[in-house]
């Protein structure tokens, strides 16, 4: 297959976990007989520095004219304490999933038999934990109109979904718990917000177009509670924008390390993969950040064209440096930690 990829490696250590995802995707390529070419295109705090816009144009046509795309990371902390700031470098990544389409991300929370003690969680607890958040992405409090009123005394974000926009994301967790155990979780507020009454509204209409699904509706306090008590009592989840931006990064500690979990986000326009951690300035340029999330990403990259194998070579491998301990200093316990720039060229070369 002739894959076009755009690559927007983005802020912090975005440059240095892609260029692992990149080695690991073209020894993949050889390896089946496929061709990758790569544009690179510019995102985030770099591109306000080269052109004064988080998501130039030139971007977005080069990501609509990809057949996927790779993302690092954006964000960088000169705009984080100044509130003031008029441009910043996240309204990129939602001006991004916005223009593209992306309403769909699927972030999967899985553990890794041989880190299973790297988990604050007890052992028992999370063996076995294997569910997938869909988050909406597109819509909700972070989509809503905002401003300030009162000589900028009072604040407001507006929440707001619409029942088309409930019922696509919704269908998709739907078609997705029917590949898995059948199982899916709505999550919402519905006992204090509107919005949250029409998700819970939808969900049980669509309910009689899948028959063997057994639904079931948990509020969204009750269910970070749950996640961290019986995470393995969870199969598909549905959420809307904020509660899936907080909720993900609640589970992806069960993991062990926010390093190693990988996200997709899908659509209308385009497939975008990416790691769910941030750009982690304190670590950029260092070679010492952990490359396995972008890594695995760039499996579900391969996924999304169906070329499962090239895939599950991915995760083989990533699994294999994990049972070696061909790992960064996050995961090495005091052993010997391998350079970022290590762990890919390994990965690369064990493909
Ligand atoms: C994420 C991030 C983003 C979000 C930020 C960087 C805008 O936290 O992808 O989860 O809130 O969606
Ligand atoms: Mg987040």
């Amino acid at each position: 297959m002739k894959l076009n990829i755009a690559l927007l490696a983005g802020d912090g250590i975005g440059p240095e976990v892609i260029d692992q995802a990149v080695k690991v995707c073209n020894a993949v390529a050889t390896k089946f007989n496929h061709e990758i070419n790569w544009t690179p295109a510019l995102t985030g705090a770099a591109a306000i520095d080269a052109v004064g816009d988080p998501y130039p144009e030139e971007t977005h046509q080069i990501c609509l004219n990809a057949d996927a795309i790779l993302f690092g990371a954006i964000g960088h902390p000169r705009f984080d304490n100044d509130p003031s700031a008029k441009v910043r470098p996240e309204q990129g990544l939602l001006a991004m999933r916005k223009k593209l389409g992306l309403f769909a991300n699927v972030r999967p929370t899985f553990t890794f038999p041989s880190l299973i003690d790297k988990s604050p969680l007890k052992k028992e607890r999370i063996e076995g934990t294997d569910l997938v958040f869909l988050r909406e992405l597109t819509g909700g409090i972070y989509f809503g109109e905002k401003g300030r009123r009162d000589e900028g005394e009072t604040a407001f974000d507006n929440c707001v979904y619409t029942r088309e926009e409930v019922t696509r994301i919704a269908r998709k967790g739907f078609e997705l718990a029917m590949q898995r155990s059948k199982k899916l979780c709505c999550v919402d507020k519905a006992n204090v917000l509107e919005t949250s009454r029409l998700w819970r509204e939808t969900v049980q209409g669509l309910e009689k177009d899948y028959p063997e699904v057994e639904v079931s509706y948990e509020f969204v306090d009750a269910v970070a509670m749950r996640l961290v008590q019986w995470p393995n009592s969870y199969d598909v989840l549905i959420t809307e924008n904020l509660f899936g931006d907080i909720l993900t990064d609640e589970a992806s500690v069960i993991s062990g390390s926010m390093g190693l979990m990988p996200s997709a986000s899908v659509g209308l326009k385009a497939k975008l993969y990416e790691p769910i951690h941030g750009s982690y300035p304190q670590a950029a340029g260092k070679d010492i950040a952990n490359p396995l999330a972008t890594v695995l990403s760039a499996a579900m990259l391969f996924e999304g064209f169906d070329l499962n194998e090239e895939a599950q070579a991915i995760r083989n491998v990533v699994n294999k440096s994990l049972a070696e301990g061909v790992v960064t200093e996050d995961l090495s316990n005091g052993a010997k930690a391998y350079k970022t720039s290590e762990v890919g060229n390994w990965l690369a070369e064990n493909i």
